[in-house]
C-alpha cells in the first residue's frame, strides 16, 4: 500500500538530541491535536463500560510512551468529577517529557523492558505508541510486557493507516500552521502505523490470548484483552 511507511525514517520527534525547548512545543502540540481528536474520550468511554463503574472507582493505570502525561492528567482529573481514584503510572523514555509535569507520577524507562512485576496495575494502556518502534519485533515485545504487568485490562490504540486519516491529519495539521517538522512527523505517523491484521498478527506473536482488535471512528485501532473476565 502506498502509504506504508516502516522501516524507512524514524519520526523527527524521536530524534535525540533536540534542543529541550523544541521538544517541549512538540508535546504542547501532540496534546493540542489529541484533544481535537477527542483522544479522552476513548478512554473515558470504553474503561468503564468494560470494568464498569465500581470496578472504575479505584484503579491504578500504568500508561506507556505517556510522553508528558497529559492524557494521565485529564483521565485523572476526569475520574475525580465522578468521585473515583484513578493512580496514573507514566512511562516514558524522554526524561525532558517528564519535566514538563513535574506533579505527575513518571517512571523513565523502556516500554521493551518493564521494570514492574507480573500483574503490577489494574490496567495497562499505551497510546500512538507502537508506530514509533522501527521493528515489528519491538512492537511484539511491547504488547509482550504490557500483558504481563497488567492484573486485568490491557487497552492499546494507535492510529489506522487509510488514506481518510492521511487526508484528515494533512488538512488540520496545515490548517493550525503547526512547524513543518510536526506536519511532516503527523502524516508520518499514518503511514507508519497500522492495519487490523497487523496487530492480530503481533498479538498472536505477544502471546495475548482472545485480544479483541478493531477500527474505531475510521481513524484508530483498538486492542482489548482481559485477564480476569472474558474479553468484552
Ligand atoms: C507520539 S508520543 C505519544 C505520547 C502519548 N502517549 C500520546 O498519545 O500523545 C510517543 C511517545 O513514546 C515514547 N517512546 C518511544 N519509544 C519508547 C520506548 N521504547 N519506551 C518508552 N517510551 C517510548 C516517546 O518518547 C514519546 O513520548
Amino acid at each position: 500500500m502506498f502509504l506504508k511507511h516502516r522501516a524507512l525514517q524514524a519520526e523527527y520527534f524521536d530524534l535525540p538530541d533536540r534542543p529541550v525547548a523544541e521538544q517541549v512545543d512538540g508535546y504542547r502540540m501532540l496534546a493540542q491535536t489529541n484533544r481535537i481528536f477527542l483522544l479522552r474520550r476513548t478512554f473515558t468511554t470504553l474503561l468503564p463500560q468494560w470494568l464498569g463503574p465500581e470496578r472504575c472507582r479505584e484503579l491504578s493505570i500504568l500508561d506507556l510512551g505517556a510522553g508528558d502525561g497529559s492524557l494521565g492528567n485529564e483521565l485523572t482529573a476526569w475520574a475525580k468529577t465522578r468521585g473515583w481514584n484513578w493512580r496514573i503510572t507514566n512511562l516514558d523514555l524522554n526524561t525532558q517529557a517528564m519535566r514538563l509535569n513535574p506533579a505527575a507520577r513518571f517512571v523513565a524507562s523502556s516500554a521493551l523492558a518493564l521494570p514492574f512485576r507480573d500483574a503490577s496495575f489494574d490496567v495497562v494502556i499505551a497510546s500512538q505508541m507502537a508506530h514509533h518502534f522501527m521493528h515489528e519485533d519491538e512492537v511484539a515485545q511491547h504488547f509482550r510486557e504490557a500483558w504481563r504487568v497488567t492484573k486485568d485490562l490491557l487497552f492499546l490504540n494507535d492510529l489506522h493507516r487509510n488514506y481518510f486519516l492521511y487526508a484528515v491529519v494533512w488538512l488540520l495539521l496545515r490548517l493550525s500552521r503547526y512547524p513543518e517538522h510536526f506536519v511532516s512527523d503527523g502524516l508520518l505517523s499514518v503511514r507508519r502505523s497500522w492495519r487490523i491484521p497487523e496487530w492480530q498478527a503481533l498479538a498472536a506473536r505477544a502471546g495475548i490470548p482472545q485480544a479483541r482488535i478493531w477500527l474505531y471512528f475510521c481513524s484508530r485501532v483498538l486492542l482489548q484483552a482481559r485477564k480476569q473476565t472474558k474479553s468484552i
